[in-house]
C-alpha cells in the first residue's frame, strides 16, 4: 500500500534533548531555520505532531508566512497544511490553540480516546471516518464553514502503518511533515516508516536527565543513515538524513525505495540489445551497507546479467548475505541459455532471502519465465513495487 513521504523534522541541544524541563518551550532554533521550518511546512500536505507537544507546547502548526500561503491557494491547495496529531487517552484540551487557526485538523486515536474526545465536544462522532463530516471547532461554537476536526479510532491501539494509509488513502496525503515529539519519532524511526530525517543542531547544552531526548532507547537499524545535506542556518546546523536498511519480509520500506530506484537507474547504463533486457541490480546489506552493484552486460561481457553481475563481486563467503537484499529493476530470470545457472538460483545459492524489484519479467524472449516462484520456493522473500515499473521499462522501450 502506498503510504506519504515521512519527513521527521526536529531540534535538539547538543547534548541531543528536545527541551528542557521548565514552564515555558526551550528555543533551540534562530529566525533562519524558523523561516526554513516555515518552507517544510508550506511543501508539506500535512503537519503531525503527538498530543504530548500538544500539551507541552500549545503550538498553532500554521504556514506563516503571507506568500507561501499565498503560492499555496494560487497551485489550488488549502491555504494551510492538514493538521494531524495522535493521541490514546484522548486527552486533549479543547482549548488548545491546535484547534482554532489554520485549517483542516485529524485526530489519530484509539476507541477509548476517541469516547473520551467525543464526550469533551471534539469532532466527529466515533466510528465515523468521514473527514468530510462536518463537526464543531471545540471549545468554541463554530463559525458557518468553520473547517472540520475528524476524530478517527483505530481500534483499541494505534497502529502508525495503517494511520499513514489512511492519510493516504482518505487524506490525499502525499507528503507529511512530523514536528515530534521524541514518542512521535521514535516510534516511526524503529518501524521503518520515516523517509527522511531533518535535524536542526543548537549549539546549547541542557544537561537535564530529566529532559525529553529525540529518540528514545530501543532497535533502530543498525548501521549507518544517508547524509543528503548539511547547512549553516545562523548558529545552528541542519543535517538531511535518509535511511538506508532494507526491510524484511515482504513489506516494503523507504530505503527498498531509494535502493531500487538505483537498480532502475543503473539500467539506463546497459549497453543496448535486441535480444536481452536491460537491468540493474544492487545487493545491500542488512544494515544498510551497499555490497555490490551491476547492470545487464556490464564489462564488456554481452551475456552477464545485472544480478550476477553484482553477486560476482561479493565473496560468497560474505557473512552478510544471509540477511542482505537484492534490488534488481526486473524479476530476477527462472531460465536462460547462456549460462547454466538461472539469476533466481544464482540469488538463492548466495544465501540472498531477500529480493525487490519493480517488474515481473514479460514473456519477451522466455514464456512464462517466473523467478519469483523460483525464489519463493527456495525460501526467499519478493516484493514487487510496481511505481518503479515505468522507470524499469524506460531503457527497454526498443524491445517488442
Ligand atoms: N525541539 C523540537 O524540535 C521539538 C519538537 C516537538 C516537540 N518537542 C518537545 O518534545 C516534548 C514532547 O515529546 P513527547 O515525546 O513527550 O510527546 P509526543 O511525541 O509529542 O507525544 C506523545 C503522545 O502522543 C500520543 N502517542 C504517541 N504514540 C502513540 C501511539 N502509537 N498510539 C497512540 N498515541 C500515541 C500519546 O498521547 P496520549 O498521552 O494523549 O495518549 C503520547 O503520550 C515536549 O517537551 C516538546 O517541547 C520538541
Amino acid at each position: 500500500m502506498p503510504l506519504p513521504h515521512v519527513l521527521l523534522s526536529a531540534a535538539v541541544s547538543l547534548d541531543g534533548c528536545l527541551d528542557d524541563t521548565g514552564p515555558d518551550r526551550l528555543l533551540l532554533s534562530g529566525a533562519a531555520d524558523f523561516d526554513r521550518v516555515d518552507a517544510v511546512r508550506a511543501a508539506s500536505d500535512a503537519i503531525l505532531v503527538g498530543a504530548g507537544t500538544l500539551r507541552a507546547d500549545n503550538p498553532r502548526l500554521l504556514v506563516n508566512a503571507p506568500e507561501r500561503r499565498a503560492a499555496r491557494v494560487a497551485a489550488g491547495r488549502p491555504e494551510h497544511p492538514l493538521k494531524v496529531t495522535v493521541t490514546a487517552t484522548g486527552e486533549l484540551d479543547p482549548r488548545a490553540r491546535f484547534w482554532h487557526a489554520g485549517g483542516e485538523k485529524a485526530v489519530y486515536t484509539t476507541d477509548e480516546g476517541a469516547e473520551r474526545l467525543r464526550r469533551a465536544g471534539v469532532g466527529t462522532a466515533p466510528g465515523s471516518e468521514d473527514p468530510d463530516a462536518a463537526s464543531p471547532a471545540p471549545g468554541a461554537a463554530p463559525a458557518p464553514g468553520a473547517a472540520s476536526v475528524s476524530v478517527v479510532p483505530l481500534g483499541a491501539a494505534l497502529d502508525w502503518r495503517r494511520l499513514l494509509e489512511h492519510l493516504h488513502d482518505v487524506r490525499g496525503v502525499r507528503r507529511l511533515m512530523v514536528e515530534g515529539g521524541g514518542t512521535v519519532h521514535t516510534q516511526l524511526l524503529r518501524q521503518q516508516l520515516a523517509d527522511e530525517l531533518q535535524l536542526v543542531v543548537a549549539p546549547l547544552i541542557v544537561g537535564d536527565p530529566a529532559a525529553p531526548r529525540l529518540f528514545g532507547p530501543g532497535a533502530y537499524q543498525a548501521g549507518r543513515l544517508r547524509l543528503l545535506e548539511t547547512r549553516a542556518l545562523g548558529d545552528v546546523v541542519l543535517m538531511r538524513y535518509e535511511p538506508t536498511a532494507p526491510g524484511t519480509g515482504t513489506g516494503a520500506v523507504p530505503a527498498d525505495r531509494h535502493w531500487l530506484r538505483i537498480a532502475c537507474e543503473l539500467a539506463a547504463q546497459c549497453p543496448p540489445s535486441r535480444t536481452a533486457f536491460s537491468v540493474g541490480a544492487v545487493v545491500v546489506a542488512a544494515d544498510g551497507t551497499e555490497l555490490a552493484r551491476g547492470h545487464s552486460r556490464e564489462a564488456g561481457d554481452p551475456v552477464v546479467h545485472a544480478e550476477e553481475a553484482a553477486l560476482a563481486k561479493v565473496d560468497p563467503a560474505d557473512p552478510r548475505l544471509p540477511g542482505a537484499t537484492v534490488y534488481s529493476s526486473l524479476e530476477p530470470c527462472a531460465r536462460r541459455a547462456s549460462r547454466p545457472r538461472p539469476c533466481a538460483r544464482l540469488i538463492l545459492d548466495a544465501g540472498v532471502r531477500r529480493v525487490v524489484t519493480a517488474w515481473r519479467e514479460p514473456d519477451t524472449f522466455v514464456e512464462s519465465a517466473d523467478g519469483s516462484g523460483v525464489l519463493a520456493a527456495g525460501g526467499a522473500d519478493v516484493v514487487v513495487l510496481p511505481e518503479f515499473e515505468a522507470l524499469a521499462k524506460e531503457p527497454n522501450r526498443h524491445l517488442p
